[in-house]
């Protein structure tokens, strides 16, 4: 059953993610997105009221420029560090573990905001509840206490669900394995088709206050 859409510029805008979830997912009909049965299911009474609207902007607005500068970062560390090109021909089981290693040497969100509910104590300090603190996956992911040489790039490292950058604890990245995954299809048609990656140019930075993230990232790609 076709779920009533509200108005305005609201309604606009959950066309708007509705439309671009679709292209995301696929070629599946619309009846059959994701966003479509939160919707339905809030129809029929089994979700809260407005809990879908707001699930399905929560997971396009999270899933997209994150993953999107995920892998524009790996393309960027594959293509100045051919070195780890070449350890992924060898070894093409380590594609899988380019896209953590590369979110570890640069994490796409680089800060995480919570409020403390009560007075509270972390790592030795003392907060007052309703304070808000901010935590840097970056500086965390390149610990030197936690991490061999942290300021290499080496996708020989085991990361996954080490490193920070899809945060940590009961609000961490609900999309990352969707993220691995997009991640590792891409590398893996990559890898199929090019054999060398080249810097064609500087990487263009957007500036932004939640993001690392490339707008522009020129790269020269041998064919095989
Ligand atoms: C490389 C890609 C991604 C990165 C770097 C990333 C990063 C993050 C980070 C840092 C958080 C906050 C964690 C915290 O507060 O501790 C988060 C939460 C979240 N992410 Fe991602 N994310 C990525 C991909 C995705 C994808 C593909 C989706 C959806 C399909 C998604 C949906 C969400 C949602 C809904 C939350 C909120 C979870 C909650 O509050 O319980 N993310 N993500």
């Amino acid at each position: 059953m076709p779920r009533e859409r509200p108005d305005g510029a609201k309604g606009a805008q959950e066309r708007v993610l509705k439309d671009v979830l679709e292209l995301h997912v696929g070629a599946q009909p619309a009846t059959e997105t994701g966003a479509d049965q939160f919707f339905q299911a809030e129809a029929a009474g089994d979700l809260p009221k407005g809990f879908a609207p707001s699930v399905t902007r929560a997971l396009v607005r999270g899933g997209m420029d994150t993953t999107m500068s995920g892998m524009t970062g790996a393309l960027r560390l594959l293509a100045q560090h051919p070195d780890q090109w070449q350890v992924v021909e060898d070894n093409p089981a380590r594609i899988r573990f380019v896209f953590d290693e590369a979110l570890r040497y640069e994490a796409p969100t680089h800060i995480v905001y919570r409020t403390t509910i009560d007075d509270c104590e972390l790592s030795g300090y003392a907060l007052k509840g309703d304070t808000k603190i901010a935590y840097l996956p970056g500086a965390a992911n390149r610990d030197p206490r936690k991490w061999d040489d942290p300021d290499r790039f080496d996708v020989m490292r085991d990361t996954a669900n080490v490193h920070m950058s899809f945060g940590a604890d009961r609000h961490n990245c609900i999309g990352q394995n969707v993220a691995r995954m997009e991640a590792e299809v891409m590398l893996r048609e990559l890898f199929k088709r090019v054999k060398r990656l080249e810097p064609a140019g500087d990487p263009h930075y957007l500036i932004h206050n939640q993001l690392i993230t490339i707008d522009r990232l020129p790269l020269r790609a041998m064919p095989r």
